[in-house]
């Protein structure tokens, strides 16, 4: 019997190191995910109270404005805070050609495209890349979003103005609620990670 005891304590201690396909365990995994969730909210946090301000102040044509000048500043503002980690928001119908998904980043954002279709959203994505883990949330489009990333023909004309002069390329027209508009990206290194 203690024989099996310790066994038993050697297959859990096994188990905790063991890594799935990905390359993490349950651990690590936890970690990513709280670490993930942290670097989200802050940035979102600040998106929101940013934008709240502009549309009190003039509405949704003044917001534009302001989120054209702000988004990138603000994301570099909560990265520095971060220090270690990096938040970013990527979309394949993306405004701001900064936040252009390539890659790997775009695979994922096909994936969840499939996986929305089938109403299986997941909440977020995991993967590890050379040293680093990647943290992915889904962004979907709310009703509210539609003022700014709607069909154009049903939006207000002074934002559709400023859209226009700020992002002549400007793919991120035309959506409806409840679509994916890109995602949070969060990169945290192994080393943060593994280090307790
Ligand atoms: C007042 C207009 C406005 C509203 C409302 C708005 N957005 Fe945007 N959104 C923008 C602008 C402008 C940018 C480009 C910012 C930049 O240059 O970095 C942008 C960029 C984004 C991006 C980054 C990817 C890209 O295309 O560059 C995402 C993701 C996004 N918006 C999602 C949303 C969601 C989700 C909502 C609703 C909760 C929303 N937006 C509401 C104006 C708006």
């Amino acid at each position: 019997m203690k024989r099996l005891g310790a066994f038993a304590v050697a297959l859990l201690l096994l188990g905790g190191c063991v890594h799935n396909k990905n390359g993490f365990n349950a651990r690590e995994k936890e970690k990513v995910v709280s670490l993930g969730e942290m670097a989200v909210k802050r940035l979102m946090s600040q998106l929101k109270t940013n934008l709240g301000m502009a549309l009190k102040e003039g509405g949704f044509a003044k917001a534009v404005d302001f989120c054209a000048g702000k988004a990138q500043e603000l994301t570099a503002k909560v990265n520095k805070e971060l220090v270690v980690v990096k938040v970013s928001r990527l979309s394949d119908k993306y405004r701001n050609p900064k936040d252009r998904a390539t890659g790997e980043d775009l695979k994922v954002i096909e994936e969840l495209k499939e996986k929305l279709k089938e109403g299986k959203l997941p909440k977020y994505v995991i993967r590890k890349e050379g040293n680093y883990f990647v943290y992915y949330k889904p962004i979907i489009v709310a009703p509210f979003c539609l003022n700014c990333h709607g069909e154009p023909t049903r939006m207000n004309p002074e934002v559709l103005r400023v859209l226009r002069e700020k992002y002549p390329k400007d793919k991120a027209l035309g959506y409806k609620a409840g679509q994916l508009r890109g995602v949070f990206k969060v990169v945290i290194p192994e080393k943060v990670v593994k280090g307790g």
